[in-house]
């Protein structure tokens, strides 16, 4: 990347770092942490910053309040997970993000220690990108480094306007995912193999017109296989189906024909008569579905195509599940796609939210090249696009 990163400020020691990540963890209803990836992926930028001797400030959203009022959106649990993985370092949570109580806390902290901020979505002016808010950020601190890579297509104050203010740079979670994703479609090593998953069309409009121009092979299965199959005049029977999406299928065909992209839409299905994990299951084509059943996971035939072409591949990008990975007789294409990706020799990435979810449950995060932690950033990138929150970033030659 020719963005800076924290590696390239050359003293860190006693200065203010505000590092900016993204600790938005998915909660139970108790707020219990259910994945902590992004906390646990955020550690190696954090933990450089405290061997050096910097005093952090920490900065995360958490969901999508309106305001202070939306107490449930607290980062305390958050602060309480981290706390698990740096025993012994000072972490004091302030409930506030700007203001007297931040500034106070700011000027205690010694080297080696961390303020972490309240919730950065407390305030409307993040995500309205308020300059004034802003340089109240950048006024706390020395240095600003952007770690959260699931939020840098978000140009808000924390990961965007505060770029203006004061020197920024990198941190290794973005560092790692801008490299990795952006040479997966910028430079790929071919043949070049995107597996499309879930249910929404919509989602994968931008990744998809993106990597018909360049990739080699697109399969595609899961909830979206119906929409294509729909879109080519198969029977779908009670599967599911994404109407205002059936005509962009019908030119998603059109141009992997035009331009030689090999196009495999899943070809059978383990289909159930109910949506529920005792349904009773009957493999159809996924052009022959009956009524009263709807395909839930892709079908015998369907992973032995997928496997051979992962295998025949160097590059392999899985972007959502092929099949209700919840209910375990609907988990068995994941498992068998997720398995021959952990074992080929492509580099293997598996695109954010679900996808990353459903491979590190079936404990292959070792075995894949990377596991993206964003959803809507991983997708932008995929697409081509430029991501805000690393535009704003200092490029390498400009760090004095
Ligand atoms: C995500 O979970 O995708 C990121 O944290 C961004 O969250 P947002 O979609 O609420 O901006």
């Amino acid at each position: 990347m020719e963005k800076a990163t924290i590696r390239n400020l050359k003293e860190i020691k006693d200065k203010r770092v505000f590092i900016r990540v993204d600790h938005n963890v998915p909660q139970d209803d108790k707020g219990n942490i259910t994945d902590d990836t992004r906390i646990r992926e955020s550690l190696d930028t954090i933990k450089y910053c405290l061997d050096k001797g910097a005093k952090i400030i920490l900065c995360t959203h958490l969901g999508r309040p309106k305001s202070k009022a939306d107490t449930q959106f607290t980062v305390k649990p958050i602060v309480k997970k981290l706390q698990d993985c740096l025993k012994g370092v000072n972490i004091t949570l302030v409930d506030d993000c700007i203001g007297k109580k931040v500034e106070d806390a700011v000027s205690k902290l010694k080297s080696g220690e961390i303020v972490y901020l309240e919730n950065i979505r407390f305030y409307p002016e993040e995500t309205a990108n308020d300059p004034e808010f802003s340089k109240k950020l950048a006024a706390l601190c020395d240095y600003y480094v952007n770690d959260a890579f699931g939020a840098a297509h978000r140009a808000h104050a924390s990961t965007e306007g505060i770029a203006k203010y004061v020197p920024a740079v990198a941190g290794f979670l973005m560092e790692r995912e801008v490299k990795i994703l952006g040479e997966a479609v910028a430079n790929p090593k071919r043949p070049l193999t995107i597996i499309f998953g879930g249910k929404k069309i919509k989602d994968k409009i931008g990744v998809m017109d993106n990597l018909l121009k360049i990739a080699d092979n697109i399969l595609v299965g899961g909830g979206m296989t119906y929409t294509f199959v729909k879109a080519s005049g198969g029977q779908i029977g009670n599967s599911i189906v994404d109407a205002e999406n059936v005509e962009y299928c019908k030119n998603v065909i059109k141009t992997a024909k035009a331009k030689k992209v090999n196009l495999v839409v899943a070809s059978d299905c383990v289909a159930a008569d109910k949506y529920a994990p005792d349904a009773n299951t009957r493999v159809f084509a996924t052009n022959e579905i009956r009524d009263g059943w709807e395909g839930l996971d892709i079908g015998p035939k369907t992973r032995a195509a997928f496997i051979s072409v992962i295998q025949k591949s160097k590059t392999v990008i899985w972007c959502g599940p092929l099949g209700v990975t919840e209910f375990d007789k609907f988990a068995q294409g994941s498992k068998e796609i997720g398995n021959a990706m952990a074992n080929c020799k492509a580099i293997t990435i598996a695109g954010g939210g679900d996808t990353a979810f459903t491979v590190a449950k079936f404990g292959w995060a070792d075995k894949f090249t990377h596991l993206s932690t964003g959803g809507g950033a991983s997708l932008e990138l995929l697409e081509g696009k430029t991501l805000p929150g690393v535009a704003a970033l200092l490029n390498i030659k400009e760090v004095r």
